[in-house]
């Protein structure tokens, strides 16, 4: 049995979400799972240290991570690049199938880029679209998004993006790496 810290900030609630269900597969799959929310604060050195995989799952907001995600991985840069990391990023780009790997995802890129680690997987997974609880500039701003993108424009919708499946697949990929 290995263990596994899943580091999470989600903004919303989704990313959460989606670390809550990865947890439960890799549970499910015998793992040791210690599941850290990165907005409660302190990370202890000996999270990262004790697990064999780490992994960093984090939200965007306007083209860049949830910012506890980056300060994680710059305060710990130096156990995490020589620990497995992988690194998993929550966004709606991702709804498309193809804008979940590194080769055609913008943001997976500069997120490696960034931090200059070698990541033994890195992926996007789609999170959820939900108009009626933004406010009216986030609404615009994410109108915009969805028209440049083709997507949903409609202010009323809510739509769970969320492939479950791939997180479950997600969670197969994973197991194989510890
Ligand atoms: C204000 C705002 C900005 C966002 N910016 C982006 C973006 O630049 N690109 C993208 O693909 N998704 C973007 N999203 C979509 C979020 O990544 C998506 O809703 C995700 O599920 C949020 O995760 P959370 O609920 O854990 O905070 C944005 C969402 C909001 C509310």
């Amino acid at each position: 049995m290995a263990q596994i810290s899943l580091f999470f900030v989600s903004q919303d609630g989704q990313t959460e979400k989606i670390a809550r269900t990865l947890s439960n597969h890799l549970e499910n799959a015998d793992q040791q799972v210690r599941l850290v929310d990165l907005h409660q604060g302190k990370i202890s050195a000996q999270d990262i240290e004790a697990a064999e995989l780490v992994i960093v799952l984090a939200a965007i907001r306007y083209g860049h991570h949830l910012k506890p995600a980056d300060l994680f991985l710059k305060a710990h840069g130096d156990i995490l690049c020589k620990k497995k990391l992988a690194l998993l990023s929550v966004n709606l780009t991702a709804r498309k199938l193809h804008k979940r790997t590194i080769e055609h995802s913008i943001y997976l890129q500069k997120w490696v880029k960034r931090h200059a680690f070698s990541p033994v997987l890195v992926r996007a997974i789609a999170g959820k679209l939900d108009y009626p609880s933004y406010g009216w500039f986030d609404r615009f701003m994410i109108q915009l998004i969805m028209r440049i993108t083709k997507g949903p424009t409609d202010p009323s919708l809510t739509i769970e993006f969320t492939d479950w499946d791939q997180v479950k697949e997600l969670a197969g990929e994973l197991v194989e790496l510890v």
